[in-house]
């Protein structure tokens, strides 16, 4: 029999438009000029990381478009559930995205030691590079090249080859939920080991009006290890289950990688050389390729979507996240930025932990008469009503209007909505299509990250007498 693939219909749709094909190409061809041109200089990193992300751009856009049949083929597919039509698409493109973004980052790793590479090897014209007595002592500069800042940058690339690895075992054999949640610990391990040998900081710093209680630093010690294992944990994970609706997992991750490059960009804007400035360009060497991959993956992945992202992905997203913050040493602002999928995931709880069922697919349900997307239900048979404690649970997060319950003729549990803010959101706004359900919460998301942004720089110096962006970083 025919494979899905070999019909013309597909093979037309695995192959790019002659306008797409000329844009790439063009694209392409400016970035490997801009590169070339880096040379010239200093090796202009930043510059170079612009020109590699818009050459990962066009690279995943191909690749997603030309691999779509094979992916297929080999079994990764998914049934779209929110269309009239049940196609079958691709799935775990999110693969594409990690592959095209590990290569790029790897062959990135000459450009931001460039300068140091060169002192290093041949003095190359860095003769006046003294060391002072002291820093011999110390060890600092015996070997001219930032060991170090390498060692930051590789230990990201390995965390993140290990949660590309177990992202796509996820999406090839459909890991239960229990038996993946811990899974981005291990994969942090290596960032770990870096921030113990490198920072080693362990203390956060006390706000002001509880200091006379608890003095200036609270000393965390290994706890503050597990805090940054359960950063680690988290932000995959919450990404994985604010899903189910075309775009939503790029277009949420998109944002907080876009917000986290805007506040490393103020890093880099400050009138004064900034402790923390080497990290915020560290941060954004490794978001601007991911920006590059889920612009390329948003493009196919947006209402209507034409392939998945697979949990590949989204463990991916988070851990880029969790990458920079734990070596960039700002987790308090990633946490900030996550709030909406914070929200989604203590919202989701009474089902992860069993309270209420949880059915495989949680995604809001897609009404085929309007066209338009409904709240998910759970349903309560009559024989299998929540005990006490969680009826009462349910029944004043019906009053509060947090859910939608429906009770039958004698008072029992009928219905519930799932527990996702997507479904929490259709409870409130009435029946939406999909995109604008996905633009909506994308607004909000948004509208929460700037303002956790601005309450992070402004608070912060009321709570902690300096703000980090002004002065020192200790957290
Ligand atoms: C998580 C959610 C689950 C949700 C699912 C949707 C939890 C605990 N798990 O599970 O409730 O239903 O994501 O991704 O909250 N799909 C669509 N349209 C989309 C995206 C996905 O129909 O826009 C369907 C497709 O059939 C696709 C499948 O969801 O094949 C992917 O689900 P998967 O990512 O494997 O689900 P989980 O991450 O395990
Ligand atoms: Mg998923």
């Amino acid at each position: 029999m025919a494979g899905p693939s070999s019909s013309p219909a597909s093979r037309s749709a695995a192959s790019l438009t002659n306008n797409e094909a000329r844009s790439l190409f063009v694209l392409s061809a400016v970035c490997v000029a801009v590169l070339a041109n880096t040379f010239q200089g200093d090796g202009e990193p930043l510059i170079a990381s612009l020109a590699f992300s818009g050459l990962a751009y066009a690279a995943t856009y191909a690749l997603i478009r030309w691999l779509g049949p094979t992916f297929i083929r080999a079994g990764l597919k998914g049934v779209d559930m929110s269309k009239h039509t049940r196609r079958e698409l691709p799935e775990c493109m999110g693969a594409v995205c990690a592959v095209v973004y590990l290569l790029v980052v790897i062959c990135f790793i000459p450009f931001p030691f460039y300068k140091d590479i060169v002192a290093a090897t041949s003095g190359g014209g860095n003769k006046d590079v003294v060391l002072q007595v002291e820093h011999v002592e110390q060890g600092r500069f015996l070997h001219r090249f930032p060991h170090s800042k390498l060692a930051s940058y590789l230990s990201a690339i390995i965390s993140l080859q290990s949660i590309a690895i177990l992202g796509i075992g996820d999406d090839l054999f459909d890991i239960r939920w229990r038996h993946k949640f811990f899974i981005p610990a291990f994969a942090s391990i290596p960032l770990l080991v870096v921030y113990f040998v490198d920072f080693g900081v362990t203390s956060v710093v006390i706000p002001l009006p509880l200091q006379p209680y608890l003095g200036e630093l609270l000393h965390l010690g290994a706890l503050y290890y597990v805090y940054m294992a359960a950063v680690a944990i988290f932000s995959p994970n919450c990404i994985n289950i604010l899903a189910g609706i075309n775009g939503i997992e790029v277009a949420q991750s998109m944002v907080v990688a876009l917000l986290l490059a805007g506040n490393d960009v103020l890093y880099l804007l400050t009138p004064y050389p900034h402790p923390a400035t080497d990290s915020h360009l560290f941060s954004l060497f490794l978001l601007l390729p991911f920006l590059g991959v889920s612009a390329a993956l948003l493009a196919h992945n947006w209402y209507p979507a034409r392939v998945f992202v697979g949990d590949t992905y989204c463990y991916f997203a988070g851990m880029v996240f969790a990458a920079v913050a734990i070596l960039g040493h700002f987790s308090k602002t990633l946490v900030l930025l996550l709030i909406p999928q914070a929200v989604n995931f203590v919202y989701s709880t009474p089902q992860l932990f069993g309270l209420v069922p949880c059915p495989r697919h949680r995604l809001p349900r897609f009404n085929a008469r309007t066209g338009l997307l409904e709240p998910s239900v759970t349903v309560w048979a009559a024989e299998r009503q929540p005990n006490r404690a969680v009826a009462w649970g349910l029944t004043v997060l019906g009053r509060l209007g947090l859910l939608r319950v429906t009770l039958g003729a004698k008072g029992e549990f009928v219905e519930t909505s799932n527990f996702t803010i997507l479904n929490l959101w259709l409870v409130w706004r009435g029946p939406l299509r999909e995109d604008r359900l996905a633009k909506e919460v994308l607004a909000v998301q948004a509208v929460v990250g700037v303002a956790g942004l601005v309450v992070r720089h402004r608070l912060a110096l009321v709570l902690f007498r300096e703000d980090n962006w002004g002065v020192g970083d200790v957290l």
